[in-house]
């Protein structure tokens, strides 16, 4: 019963944000509807490709750094990893700062709850505590995290990269109440590099991140009784080098129309469907957003080509 209601107001909020995107005058689909199940596998696959370096870098960085990297943090203590995981890069940091409490969160129950059993099997040092929330919205940690410091919350991926940098402060800033005074952060951040090896990596050869932003319209299709003809949109990534990021968008290839939910929306030849943002930033220009959101930078891990970065905020 409970499960139906939510899977019913999930549809009826999915479907309000996709209207009012695709009635916009430049139209837009929000980005957080990505990860449905052929998405989040898409997206695992992207991971893997050869032009697509965040993923691959940034595992390496830790990798390499790991003790380094537990030494600024401060082992024991609580690791807080907003948007969890349960893979490679969790565990390295689970590793070597070796927490007292691990607090995974997430908005699905499901797979919070799948990872929280995934990590507490293999580090039964650690208590997992996972809190299934939108990590863009207000949080409260468990009571039991009360007094348990050293504090770092983890935020890998680049995905700080997705929000507009006005967002990404704020969430910071909302975040340093979580880790509080002295507390840590620590965030995968993309850097900037030339428009083309950019581009290739959201636009990779064989074709699976055009893929990926292509199934956002099929699941569009499944679940909100839409008839959009996906293959009449072409996949197209740029980078913007005066907001710097790279910008994805869906194309469509000729004038259409389509009914999504009981609503007829058009597209004209060649208009533009927004669908992400993934900003890049140099180490200075990632400082003034973390001065911006009351936070120092302590350290800078990089790898040798200078590609993504990982950096150790402190809350001042
Ligand atoms: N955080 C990732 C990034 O900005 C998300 C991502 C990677 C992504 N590839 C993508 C999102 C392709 C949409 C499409 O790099």
């Amino acid at each position: 019963m409970a499960d139906s209601v939510t899977t019913e107001d999930f549809r009826d909020q999915f479907l309000r944000d996709v209207l009012a995107g695709l009635t916009a005058p430049e139209k837009s689909l929000p980005c957080k509807y990505f990860y449905d199940e052929a998405g989040s596998k898409l997206f695992e696959r992207i991971c893997e490709l050869p032009e697509y370096y965040p993923t691959r870098t940034e595992r390496a960085i830790l990798a390499d750094n790991a003790e380094a990297i537990a030494a600024a943090c401060g082992r024991g203590g609580a690791l807080i990893e907003p948007g969890a995981g349960s893979g490679e890069k969790t565990r390295l940091l689970l590793k070597a700062i070796a927490p007292a409490v691990f607090v995974p969160i997430d908005i699905s129950a499901d797979y919070l709850r799948a990872v929280a059993s995934e990590i507490a099997a293999d580090f039964p040092k650690t208590e997992v505590v996972p809190v299934a929330a939108d990590f863009t919205g207000p949080m409260t940690l468990p009571e039991s995290l009360s007094g348990l410091t050293p504090r770092t919350l983890f935020f890998p991926g680049s995905t700080i990269g997705n929000f507009t940098p006005g967002r990404a402060t704020e969430l910071l800033r909302g975040w340093s109440e979580l880790v509080g005074g002295g507390g840590r952060m620590l965030i995968g951040v993309d850097l900037v590099k030339s428009a083309e090896q950019l581009e290739a990596a959201y636009d990779d050869a064989a074709g699976v991140t055009a893929e990926f932003n292509v199934n956002l319209l099929r699941r569009i299709n499944r679940e909100l009784d839409a008839d959009l003809d996906v293959d009449a949109f072409r996949h197209r990534a740029v980078f913007d080098a005066e907001t710097s990021r790279v910008e994805m968008h869906l194309v469509s290839l000729r004038e259409q129309k389509a009914v999504i939910g009981g609503r007829k929306v058009d597209f004209a030849e060649g208009e533009s469907v927004h669908t992400e943002n993934s900003h890049k930033y140099t180490p200075e220009s990632f400082a003034g957003i973390a001065s911006d959101a009351g936070l120092r930078v302590e350290r800078i891990w990089t790898d040798a080509d200078r590609l993504f970065s990982v950096q150790l905020l402190r809350v001042v």
